[in-house]
């Protein structure tokens, strides 16, 4: 080969190079780069050297001059580029701008929600198809709501103050004595007050008595109410409600069974058990609303009749995924939360 072809080689590649260093942004077309003009099997530097050998005897000392000459300014051309975009990496991670495409990515683990949540998602779900629709009330009640409304007069055991929490509001902030809720059966006559026969709905929620906790009892837990007025409604229609209720949330090999109980506000009144498996659990309270209730709304008790039953959803959730202590909801152990 020719001297002045095996320079004109030289200078050509040297441009080339000089070009792509100085215009590499990141780590990856940096990378490139070197791979073209200095990689060791099949780099530009090398191929033109292996050409050196083709250059006429008594040119190639300055031919080899020339090439040692070039190879230094790739060389430095690559440093020069290596070291601008390390300085850009480092300045603009401060800043937080820098964005390495090449870097493996970091995976963000996905909550999901809680298992009571997804409970009573599944709740309404299923009282939604047989025509319950959701109503909803506050956690912050006065007396008239969670007692008076319910037949649960003044000295009725149920509003000792050691069995509930009662706020300590100021009289000039509010004229009602106020309490966190101790059942959701406040929602029925929240809603009763407000709409005229007939009634279909549930309402989930927290509800929370100063109990001691222990496996089966929170401070805090969550209940789903339920509630239909209509004209003859029966204790019939109770019955198969909860136990179509029990047979879609747990399966038909449930076993639903009544027994004779006391509430203020429902007459005849009962406890309703299940039993899956092994042995019987209370899920809750039911019964026909009590005349008193359905006049002290304005319904007419000789004209409309109705069931009304409040159901444990904690115990409902433990039950069907064999929880055995229900304080495990609410210590917030990732390792159990994660199992729903
Ligand atoms: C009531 O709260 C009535 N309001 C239910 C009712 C509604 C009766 C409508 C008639 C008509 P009781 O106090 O039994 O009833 O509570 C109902 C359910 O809540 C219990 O069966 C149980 O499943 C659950 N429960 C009660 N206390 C706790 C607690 N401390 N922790 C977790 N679950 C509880």
């Amino acid at each position: 080969m020719a001297l002045g072809e095996f320079l004109q080689q030289l200078d050509d590649l040297a441009g080339d190079a000089d070009t792509a260093f100085s215009t590499a942004t990141d780590v990856g077309q940096l990378e490139a780069a070197r791979v073209e003009f200095l990689g060791a099997k099949s780099g530009r530097l090398k191929a033109t050297q292996k050409q050196l050998g083709s250059v006429d005897k008594t040119d190639k000392p300055a031919a080899g001059k020339r090439f040692n000459e070039i190879k230094q300014r790739v060389d430095g051309a690559f440093k020069a580029a290596q070291e601008r975009i390390a300085s850009v990496h480092v300045a603009s991670e401060a800043t937080g701008k820098f964005f390495d495409t090449s870097l493996p990515g970091k995976r963000s683990g996905l909550g999901h929600l809680h298992p009571i949540t997804q409970t009573i998602e599944e709740l309404k779900d299923i009282m939604g198809r047989l025509g319950f629709s959701v109503a909803d009330g506050p956690e912050i009640e006065d007396e008239r709501h969670n007692f008076e409304a319910l037949n649960i007069p003044l000295a009725h055991p149920a509003r000792d103050p050691l069995e509930n929490f009662y706020l300590a509001t100021a009289k000039k902030t509010s004229p009602d004595v106020l309490l966190l809720r101790s059942q959701t059966s406040t929602v029925q006559i929240r809603v009763m007050e407000k709409t005229p026969p007939p009634i279909r709905i549930i309402s989930l929620g927290r509800v929370y008595r100063p109990d001691t906790a222990d496996a089966t009892h929170y401070p805090m837990f969550h209940q789903m109410e339920g509630l239909w007025v209509d004209k003859k409604v029966t204790m019939a229609d109770l019955k198969t409600v909860l136990r179509i209720f029990a047979t879609s949330y747990l399966g038909r090999d449930v076993h639903v069974r009544f027994r004779p109980s006391f509430f203020p506000f429902t007459e005849p009144s009962v406890e309703a058990d299940m039993s899956w498996g092994d042995k019987w659990i209370e899920f809750g309270g039911a019964g026909m609303i009590d005349p008193n209730v359905l006049s002290a709304v304005g319904y007419n008790p000789d004209e409309v009749s109705g069931f009304a039953f409040g159901l444990g959803i904690e115990r409902l959730c433990m039950r069907r995924h064999g929880i055995t202590d229900i304080r495990e909801f609410y210590r917030n152990d990732v390792r159990f939360l994660h199992q729903f």
